[in-house]
């Protein structure tokens, strides 16, 4: 069964909204408690034993704090994400943060070990040239064992054609390479891309690892990834999250000695995420009606690298009817730089605030200051 279909939480807000904006330009806001509802949604997941946020999606300290109260772990694939992660949340039991780098230079993974973290190794070679870090160390190790399957070809991490994890010609390398290093794998990992909803997406690599699990004794930990779609368009299915629990259930009964864990990010922040952004100029060129707004790629890359769409409202008219087609555009200087395409808005004016919905992941974790202009600031909408 899917999820009721909720009004987004930003329906009921929009003078809040435009109060915390204040006179800014643009800004990032997040609601806390969307954030607790999407993480209490997994928790309430039966077949998966530990939730960790993956918090490449969105570092920022409250939303942490929140997932972190919710019961998640965390999953980090850099030193400076750990670093945030200990400064966030100061005491966070060690084994509730996972480490999963991927072409990282040694000093990382040593940085990482001699702090106690684990870490998912996702190359032979890295086992065997830098075995000494890992003696006695707690590691998992990330197997190519999911197919790639994403929202777009950038984001599918899975399969021959992507650099992450231990190819299968490989795999059988694996144990003498890690009796050898004198780690101990605790668990496997496969994560097979992101913005997913079939629910083969995890069933797969839960199959594929678990047959390759008993060459790791006593290992029982199966990291089956994150990747969970969150809809672009109202009305869009849901993951189907009971259905994934039923399977995983059934897949449980005959694999007892096995724990799963998921690791999410998109699903637990994109919802709670909006990017606010004032109107700058409306220009008619051709067949386009351009609206600009006071920032763009520089804050949200998605729409530009990924062609994912991102619904978009005037907060400032959301009563007026949306009768035109508009093409919303930011002040980058790259023909790229567009938030939406042909989006239905109502005549829009100078100082109007847009809405731009589900920017909570990979929105300003992935903003830069192209053009020397700053990315929308990050706002935490009051509780
Ligand atoms: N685990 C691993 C090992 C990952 O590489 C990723 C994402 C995740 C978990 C979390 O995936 P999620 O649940 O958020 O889909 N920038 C892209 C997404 C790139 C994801 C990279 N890895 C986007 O904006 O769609």
């Amino acid at each position: 069964m899917n999820d009721p279909v909720a009004a987004p939480w930003w329906h009921a807000r929009r003078a809040a909204l435009i109060g915390l904006l204040g006179d800014r330009d643009s800004a990032y806001v997040y609601d806390l408690a969307t954030v607790r509802a999407q993480a209490g949604k997994l928790v309430a997941l039966r077949s998966f034993t530990r939730v960790l946020y993956a918090l490449k999606a969105n570092p920022h300290a409250a939303i942490l704090e929140a997932l972190a109260g919710a019961g998640l772990g965390f999953e980090c694939v850099s030193r400076a994400e750990l670093e945030r992660v200990q400064e966030a949340l100061p005491g966070i039991a060690r084994e509730r943060v996972l480490f999963t780098p991927n072409f990282a230079p040694q000093s990382e993974y040593r940085w990482a070990l001699e702090r106690g973290y684990r870490v998912t190794v996702d190359n032979l070679q890295v086992l065997r040239d830098w075995a000494p870090l890992f003696r006695g160390r707690e590691i998992l190790l990330r197997l190519d064992a999911a197919s790639g399957r994403g929202h777009h070809e950038k984001v599918r991490t899975g399969g021959r054609h992507s650099k992450f994890g231990v190819p299968p010609e490989e795999f059988a390398e694996l144990p003498a390479a890690v009796a050898a290093a004198g780690a101990r794998v605790v668990g496997l990992h496969a994560h097979g891309g992101s913005g997913n909803f079939e629910l083969e997406t995890w069933l797969e690599p839960a199959r594929v690892l678990a047959a390759r699990i008993a060459a790791f004794h006593p290992a029982r930990i199966l990291n089956l990834g994150g990747g969970l779609g969150v809809p672009d368009r109202p009305g869009r299915p849901q993951v189907d999250l009971a259905g994934l629990d039923r399977a995983l259930a059934e897949f449980r009964t005959a694999n007892p000695s096995l724990e799963l864990w998921l690791e999410p990010g998109r699903y637990l922040v994109a919802e709670a995420g909006v990017l606010l952004a004032r109107v700058t100029q409306v220009k008619g060129k051709g067949e386009r009606r351009y609206v600009g707004v006071a920032t763009g790629m520089n804050s949200l890359i998605r729409p530009a690298l990924y062609g994912a769409h991102h619904e978009v409202r005037n907060l400032s008219r959301l009563d007026e009817p949306a009768i035109q087609a508009c093409t919303v555009v930011g002040p980058i200087c790259e023909s790229g730089d567009e938030l939406a395409r042909d989006c239905r808005l109502p005549r829009c004016g100078e100082g109007d605030v847009l809405l731009i919905a589900d920017a909570g992941a990979y929105g300003h974790a992935m903003a830069s200051h192209y053009n020397l202009r700053p990315p929308a600031v990050e706002l935490v909408m009051p509780e």
